[in-house]
Formats: C-alpha cells, sequence, structure tokens
C-alpha cells in the first residue's frame, strides 16, 4: 500500500470506529451475565472478532445485527468447553484477559494465536494466576497455552508491571473464586474492565492508598447483563488527530470519543507540545468519559513526557513520534520498555521507519529522543511494520507530508480499523 503527501489538508468529521479495549470488554462480560445485553456500536475488527468468535464456540448465543450485537448470557458458570482450541489471531487483549477467565472454569481450554501473539510474553498473567493456583501449561511462556480450568485461591495480588491486561484476567479470574481477591496497581492502568464489572452488579470495591490502588473483588456474585454503547475509539482517532495537526489547513472534528482519564494521556502529550485541540460536550455514559473533539493545524514544539505519560498512552507513541518529528525542538520520550511486547517491538521499528524517513532519532535506556528539521531526504521508502496494526497506521500519515511510502504488510490495519483508509482518503489522503 502506497501513502502519498497531500496538498490541500486533512479536513472533515472521521467516522471513528468503537473502543478497542471496550469491545472486548463488552463481549466477555455479558457473555458470563445473566440476562440478555444490547451492545451498540461494538468495533468489528479482526481482533474483537476472534474474542467474539471465542465465546460462541463456549456456547454463548450472540446475534449479529447491522449496528449493534445482541448476547445471551446465561451466568457465572454457563460457558461450554470449546470444542477446538481458541484461536485469537493477533489479539493480546483477548489472550491474557481470557487466560483469567477461563482459568477458573469447571474445564480446560486451549488458546492459540497468530506468528506475533505466539511471540509474546504470557508468564506476566500465567505467574500471578499461579498464585491463585490456576494450572496453565506453556512450553516457552508464550501461546498456546493449556488451561486446566480449576477452583481458585482467593489472593491478593499486586501486579508487577502496570498492564490492563494482566489486572483484567485477574479480576475476571477472581470472579468466579470464592472469597476476596485484592488485585493492587501501583501504577494506573486502563480502568474499562473495572468500570464494567461495578456496573454490571459485581461486588468489587476500590480503595486508593498509599499511592495505591486496591480492587477488591468478593468472587461468586453473578452479574446482572446491562446495555451497552460503545464510545468511539481515542486510540484510532490519534492517527487523524496527528494528520490534521502537521498538514497545513486541515480541521477534523471526532465525535463521541472516549476520553477516560486514564487513557487519555495523548491529548495531554499533544496538548503540552502546542497542539490546538479543543474538547467540547464533555458526558459520560456508564461511567466512561466521552467528549467531542476539533483539531486544527498546528506549530508543535518538542517536548519531554516522563515515564508516567507512557502508563496512560502506550499505544499512541507510533503516531506521537510521527507529530514530533515534525515539531519546531527535539523531544525526548521516556521509559518506553513496554513498547517492545507490543504486536511488534514497537521502540525498534519506530527508530528503523523515522531513519528510513531522514528524521534524526535514537534511543537510549528505553527512552526516545527525536530532532526534528525542517525537511526530510527519504533514505527508503518501504515502511516495515511486522504486521503491526499502529506502525502501519502512523507511517500512513507520516506520508501525508514527506510521501510516498511503501507500507509493507497493511493488511494488519484490520486488526483494530478496518475502515482506516477509507476514511483518511475522505479527509484528503491519498492512499492507494
Ligand atoms: C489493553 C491494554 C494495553 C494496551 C492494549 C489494550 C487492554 O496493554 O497496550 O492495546 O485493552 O487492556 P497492556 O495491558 O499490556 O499494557
Amino acid at each position: 500500500m502506497i501513502s502519498h503527501p497531500i496538498k490541500d489538508g486533512i479536513n472533515g468529521n472521521p467516522a471513528i470506529p468503537g473502543d478497542k479495549s471496550i469491545s472486548h470488554r463488552s463481549i466477555i462480560i455479558p457473555s458470563i451475565s445473566n440476562g440478555v445485553c444490547e451492545i451498540n456500536n461494538i468495533l468489528k475488527s479482526e481482533d474483537v472478532l476472534h474474542t467474539l468468535n471465542a465465546f460462541k464456540s463456549m456456547g454463548v448465543v450472540i446475534e449479529e445485527e447491522k449496528e449493534k450485537i445482541l448476547i445471551y448470557g446465561k451466568g457465572l458458570n454457563s460457558l461450554k468447553k470449546s470444542k477446538n482450541s481458541i484461536y485469537l489471531g493477533n489479539s493480546g487483549t483477548s489472550a491474557r484477559l481470557l487466560t483469567g477467565l477461563l482459568s477458573s472454569q469447571k474445564f480446560d481450554s486451549i488458546l492459540t494465536g497468530d506468528k506475533s501473539l505466539t511471540k509474546r510474553p504470557m508468564k506476566r498473567i500465567t505467574d500471578p494466576l499461579s498464585k491463585m493456583n490456576a494450572k496453565i501449561h506453556t512450553s516457552n511462556g508464550t501461546l498456546p497455552l493449556t488451561i486446566m480450568g480449576s477452583s481458585l485461591i482467593p489472593s491478593d495480588i499486586e501486579l508487577k508491571l502496570p498492564s490492563a491486561q494482566i489486572k483484567s484476567g485477574l479480576l475476571l479470574a477472581s470472579l468466579n473464586t470464592q472469597g476476596v481477591s485484592n488485585i493492587i496497581e501501583n501504577k494506573i492502568t486502563r480502568d474499562h474492565t473495572e468500570i464494567m464489572l461495578e456496573s454490571f452488579g459485581a461486588d468489587i470495591e476500590i480503595k486508593n492508598e498509599n499511592n495505591k490502588k486496591i480492587i477488591k473483588i468478593i468472587g461468586e456474585k453473578e452479574l446482572t447483563a446491562k446495555n451497552i454503547n460503545v464510545p468511539n475509539d481515542l486510540s484510532s482517532s490519534a492517527f487523524f488527530i496527528v494528520s490534521a495537526l502537521i498538514n497545513s489547513n486541515s480541521n477534523i472534528l471526532l465525535k463521541n470519543i472516549n476520553n477516560n482519564p486514564t487513557r487519555n494521556g495523548i491529548l495531554l502529550a499533544l496538548k503540552k507540545m502546542g497542539a490546538k485541540i479543543k474538547l467540547f460536550n464533555q458526558r459520560s455514559d456508564n461511567n466512561e468519559n466521552i467528549c467531542d473533539i476539533e483539531v486544527t493545524t498546528s506549530e508543535l514544539n518538542g517536548c519531554e513526557l516522563g515515564p508516567e505519560f507512557a502508563d496512560l498512552m502506550i499505544d499512541e507513541y507510533p503516531i506521537l513520534a510521527v507529530a514530533a518529528s515534525f515539531a519546531n525542538s527535539p523531544s525526548v520520550f521516556r521509559g518506553l520498555k513496554e513498547l517492545k511486547v507490543k504486536e511488534s517491538d514497537r521502540l525498534k521499528l519506530i527508530i528503523l521507519n523515522l531513519q528510513k524517513c531522514g528524521v534524526e532519532c535514537n534511543t537510549k535506556d528505553n527512552d526516545l529522543y527525536i530532532y526534528p528539521s525542517k525537511s526530510y531526504d527519504i533514505k527508503d521508502n518501504i515502511i516495515k511494520t511486522d504486521f503491526d496494526h499502529r506502525i502501519a497506521m502512523a507511517f500512513t500519515i507520516m506520508a501525508t507530508k514527506i510521501g510516498p511510502l511503501d507500507i509493507e504488510d497493511s493488511d494488519s490495519i484490520n486488526t483494530s480499523f478496518p475502515t482506516f483508509i477509507d476514511e483518511l482518503n475522505n479527509l484528503g489522503g491519498k492512499v492507494l
């Protein structure tokens, strides 16, 4: 796929799909609740469809209509053993959350995934689960996993890594475990699971003590279905936000965007760089913050972001690095170790591909340094993505300024944003 430079700016109201993290949870939690749940605006991307098919394969009745899906939940213990192993494609969120949930079921399961997912670390979820006595077999700490479902022991577990996937896996395991478990976080991670569990009536209590967040959950309380409107995805929006900021004569309006404070670091970071971003119609639906966002072409300044930003925007560094390449001074983004174990080694690919574009940048001790210039000489226009959707989308946007760039393996974009190219072209992009 080739993305070309544009002349007339990025303008219009792009249709952003439903939030990916909330969409996964909107399948998992209703599937183990009681009653019919109607879910509107769910993201129909490959990752989310893998979660959906996993629950269908475990006997959950799910009806798919054009704009909504209906899930007929029958309670915490209603899932059935899948006839085949459960294939989760590229989706780390599905893998970590399902590992937790399935470890406390009364049947065994096997989880598998694609080339990238089967390389990603799973001990980060299986180790804390083993403290609850979960029985999970993995040959080298990666997928495939064989999960021998059993009754778990309620436990107090402090997270070693800031990860919403690990936290959520442990919460889902505790939900079906008799007794009190406490999951303790030292750093902020996205809290969509806690928000949804509370609204479905889980016995959950959240306290903040000595800079730690303690989530107390009393297991075996049945959940009650509630309808869900999935807000639109801020991580997907970020590609268009940056495209409008860096291209002259641009103005876009993004509607109904999730603005959860545990997730919105990209807006804070870009504003710190001088971006003209206006939030309005700020509201809340089922305790998720939502707003509309207007973005106008801006002169960006470089900035320094500490590791605390990584907790609030880990998925947005590829596109933030593109923004920083067009700022009028250098930037340093600190504490990006977790970027190395995403769908690809994103830190390595950001550096490699920015350098191909002629941008001076480097990394030291997991910090990323970017030294922007007024113009760039492309050294090699083939962008290596290792099938990572966010690398592919970030460099598609890079090309709107300095292209043409040939984005390798761009089909990966379907894992999170199947309509990305059409939306970009509608706004003035030139992707062929
Ligand atoms: C996600 C959590 C994050 C994020 C991922 C989605 C989630 O991963 O990078 O894209 O939905 O819980 P970690 O938990 O590994 O930080």
